[in-house]
Formats: C-alpha cells, sequence, structure tokens
C-alpha cells in the first residue's frame, strides 16, 4: 500500500492538531445549543471519529450515505442518496462533516435536502477543501486543510475504496491510476 504512494501531503500529526483547533472553533460556535453531526459516509468517519471526541458538547450523531463517484478520480455529477428517510433534523443545529469539498455537488445536494426538513441551522465541515471554482456554489463553515487541486487519498479518503485506513494523506504515484490494479467497478460507489 505505502509503495502505491507519490508523497504525503498532510501528515497524521498535523491532521490531529488541526482538529484541536477546528473542535475548539465548532465548540465555541455551537456552545449552548441543540448540536446534530451528520457524517457523510463513508469519506468522513475517520475525520468524524477524531474530531468527534475533541468536542465536549451534548451532540447526537446520524450518518448519510450517498455517492457520487464512480470509482475513477472525477466527480459524475449525480449524488445518489442511499436513506430513504433523512435523519430527524427538524429545529436542531446541524453541522454536516465531510472527508473533502470538491465540486461541492456532494455538500449542496445534502445541504438542500437537509433544509427542507425545516432544521434551526445547517452548517459544513469537511477535513480538506480543493482550492478551485467549483460547480455549485456552496462554502464550508469550518475547514481543516486547503489543497491545491488534485486527487488525495488516505485519513478516510479512498481510490477505488482503498487506502481509507492511512493515518495521513497523501498523493497517489500517477501508475496507479493507469495500471489496471483497480478497475473501476460498474455502479455508483463512493462516498
Ligand atoms: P464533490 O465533488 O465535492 O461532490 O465531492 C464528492 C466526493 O468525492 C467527496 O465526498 C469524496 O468522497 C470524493 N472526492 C473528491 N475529491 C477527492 C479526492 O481528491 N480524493 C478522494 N475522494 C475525493
Ligand atoms: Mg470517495
Amino acid at each position: 500500500m505505502l509503495d502505491d504512494l507519490e508523497r504525503i501531503l498532510i501528515h497524521e500529526q498535523t491532521i490531529l492538531s488541526r482538529l484541536d483547533e477546528l473542535a475548539r472553533e465548532i465548540t465555541a460556535t455551537y456552545r449552548g445549543q441543540e448540536l446534530t453531526v451528520i457524517a457523510v459516509l463513508n469519506g468522513s468517519l475517520i475525520f468524524a471519529a477524531d474530531l468527534l471526541r475533541r468536542i465536549p458538547l451534548p451532540l447526537r450523531l446520524d450518518c448519510l450515505r450517498v455517492a457520487s463517484y464512480h470509482g475513477g478520480t472525477e466527480s459524475t455529477g449525480t449524488v445518489t442518496f442511499h436513506q430513504l428517510t433523512l435523519p430527524d433534523v427538524r429545529g436542531r443545529h446541524v453541522l454536516v462533516l465531510d472527508d473533502i469539498l470538491d465540486s461541492g455537488r456532494t455538500l449542496h445536494a445534502i445541504c438542500s435536502r437537509l433544509r427542507g426538513e425545516s432544521p434551526a441551522s445547517v452548517r459544513v465541515c469537511v477535513l480538506l477543501r480543493k482550492a478551485k471554482v467549483r460547480a455549485e456554489a456552496l462554502e464550508a463553515d469550518f475547514t481543516g486543510f486547503e489543497i491545491g487541486d488534485e486527487f488525495v487519498i488516505g485519513y478516510g479518503l479512498d481510490y477505488a475504496e482503498q487506502y481509507r485506513n492511512l493515518p495521513f494523506v497523501g498523493v497517489l504515484k500517477r501508475e496507479v491510476f493507469e495500471s489496471s490494479k483497480f478497475r473501476a467497478p460498474s455502479g455508483v460507489i463512493g462516498g
């Protein structure tokens, strides 16, 4: 697995130190409010686990599973919800956690659906934010790191469902994308 890496972009300790700061910002924002965190699976799983343990507030945790990738490195433009019903967010302050803000389509679709359920507020927190022009006008309220417009893996982020368990964020060697090692399965996967 490590042989597939071109380089480490954000080291584990750098991520964890930034999570301390993010958690402080989030705690200050939501003190005294009814917080519901919605983690977008699978990409935010590790981020959510590390971040939430740093937030000393009473909160509810729900998960949403969506997919917008076909296993490649480009967004397909369609966002599929795997749940038939959304978490109950009426009157609650909602914080949506995702791994990365790329085209913005996934978080835009999620926030639009949630806003239809009459929450008190909806905010977005992402570990990574790609510096690029987005297909959907969506901004994160809390961001871990700003990165360039390149495909990254690790700390929850996958390529063809692999590499989520790397403890850092890294960049794959070009030949990994070009090899037939991970032929993208047909149908929507990811998240
Ligand atoms: P969107 O293009 O902002 O809708 O991003 C949708 C999803 O694509 C994210 O939640 C990730 O799961 C995935 N994604 C986008 N960019 C990357 C990347 O660089 N590495 C791994 N997954 C990514
Ligand atoms: Mg993914």
